[in-house]
């Protein structure tokens, strides 16, 4: 590990939590009464969705997509592809998907259109952070926990270099 490397404190356990609940109860009052499909895009969301699964009210089925965007340094060059498919048959049916973080909007917009012409009957997204500094696509996002600066965000899910998903809040990593 670089040990050059500083983090800050961003979001701390109980203001994540306190805004996942938040999420949680509105996303079940716009789903009540949906079969919907929970999607967790793999891997940075696993924290959030875990979180967010037991702040839901209503009942939902869950799976995962892995997702890959090539990336030259930190700017994604564009090119994504579907590192693990979904595994349930999702046609006609009301899709949820869960993103840790929205940066360019170049995954999420691949991904939208991946589901959408495959046949999901619609798609909404909730995601936990939004960087909407860094956008190159403007992607529509439905639920969003927290509106974040241009900083890199680790923790809670979130990596650098595969590093720091561990952490149960979320910092910024600092020079
Ligand atoms: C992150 C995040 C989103 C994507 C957002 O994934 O989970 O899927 O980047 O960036 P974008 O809006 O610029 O496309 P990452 O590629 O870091 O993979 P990981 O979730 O496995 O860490």
């Amino acid at each position: 590990m670089n040990s050059n490397i500083k983090i800050k404190l961003a979001l701390d356990r109980d203001a994540i939590h306190q805004r996942v609940n938040e999420m949680g109860r509105d996303i079940s009052a716009d789903f009540k009464g949906k079969d919907f499909l929970l999607v967790g895009v793999l891997k940075g969301s696993v924290c959030f969705i875990a979180d967010l699964m037991r702040a839901l009210e209503v009942p939902y089925t869950l799976d995962f997509i892995g997702v890959s965007t090539y990336r030259e340094g930190t700017t994604p060059s564009g090119r994504v592809e579907i590192t693990y498919d979904l595994q349930s048959n999702f046609k006609d049916r009301d899709l949820l998907i869960v993103e840790d973080i929205v940066d360019t909007g170049i995954t999420l917009d691949y991904l939208l259109g991946q589901l959408k012409v495959r046949g999901a009957k619609s798609i909404a997204v909730a995601t936990l952070l939004n960087k909407k500094e860094r956008r190159k696509i403007d992607v529509k996002t439905d639920y969003v926990g927290f509106e974040v600066e241009n900083k890199f965000y680790v923790g809670y899910g979130l990596d650098y270099k595969g590093m720091y998903r561990h952490l149960p809040f979320l910092a910024t990593l600092e020079n």
